[in-house]
């Protein structure tokens, strides 16, 4: 399922320059693919555009060849797409199994097969043996993992990952990246802005974005 920005500008105020800049580009299926680039460059606001997150001040994001509307971004980002963010974000008191099946809830899936769901997505991180454990009881490397597990568990098309390894050291790093990069199911996409060379170079293709323009290639 072929994921497109066509000829996406985006600003954030009337006023204020293009953060991306008329950015037409074609994510390759079933790849890891990494996107760096400087400080302030629009990685964010690209994840945020191609997630459906934040819809583009011009041009359009196109799904399995379709624009998506603003009347279907909504259901399209449940269904399709999984998020893992900088900073963790779980429901502390709630259990780590829990928190795991949250996306999953979220699209409608029984709460059986969640668990179920959950208690595999959770294996694949490393955390089999955690399912009871409150989510505040983890490591920031282990909420991390925690945070992959509860994206990838509902299998999303789309798996969007911004900065995940940017608080962890280096030997969390790795786990949350293999977690990630070989943890991810089947004809899954993944989308991953790193600062980090190391973790870039574990990703199929490197893209870069700079000027508000994304090209295939580029150092971290
Ligand atoms: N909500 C907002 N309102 C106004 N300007 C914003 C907003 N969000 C981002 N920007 C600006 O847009 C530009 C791109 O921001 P973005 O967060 O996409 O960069 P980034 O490449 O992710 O940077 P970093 O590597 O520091 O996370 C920056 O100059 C930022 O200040
Ligand atoms: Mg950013």
């Amino acid at each position: 399922m072929p994921l497109e920005l066509r000829t996406v500008t985006h600003r954030y105020g009337p006023g204020s320059p293009p953060v991306l800049r008329g950015l037409s580009f074609v994510f390759p299926e079933d790849c890891s693919l990494a996107v760096v680039g400087p400080s302030g460059s629009g990685k964010t606001t690209l994840l945020a555009i191609a997630g459906l997150l934040l819809a583009p001040s011009e041009g359009e994001v196109r799904i399995d060849g379709k624009e998506v509307s603003r009347g279907q971004a909504g259901e399209l980002r449940t269904r399709l797409f999984g998020w893992v963010f900088q900073t963790v974000n779980v429901l502390s008191g709630r259990s780590v199994e829990d928190n795991a099946m949250l996306s999953l809830l979220a699209r409608g899936t029984r709460e059986e097969d969640a668990r179920a769901a959950a208690q595999g997505a959770l294996a694949t991180v490393g955390l089999g043996e955690f399912g009871e454990r409150r989510a505040n009881s983890l490591s920031g490397g282990e909420l991390q993992r925690l945070c992959i597990a509860r994206a990838v568990a509902a299998k999303p098309r789309f798996l969007l990952a911004d900065e995940p390894t940017g608080q962890l050291d280096g030997a969390t790093t790795e786990r949350v990246t293999r977690a990630l990069i070989e943890g991810r199911p089947k004809g899954t996409t993944l989308l991953m802005v790193t600062h980090d060379p190391l973790v870039a170079a574990q990703c199929d293709l490197t893209l870069a974005l700079q000027d508000g323009q994304l090209s295939i290639g580029g150092m971290a």
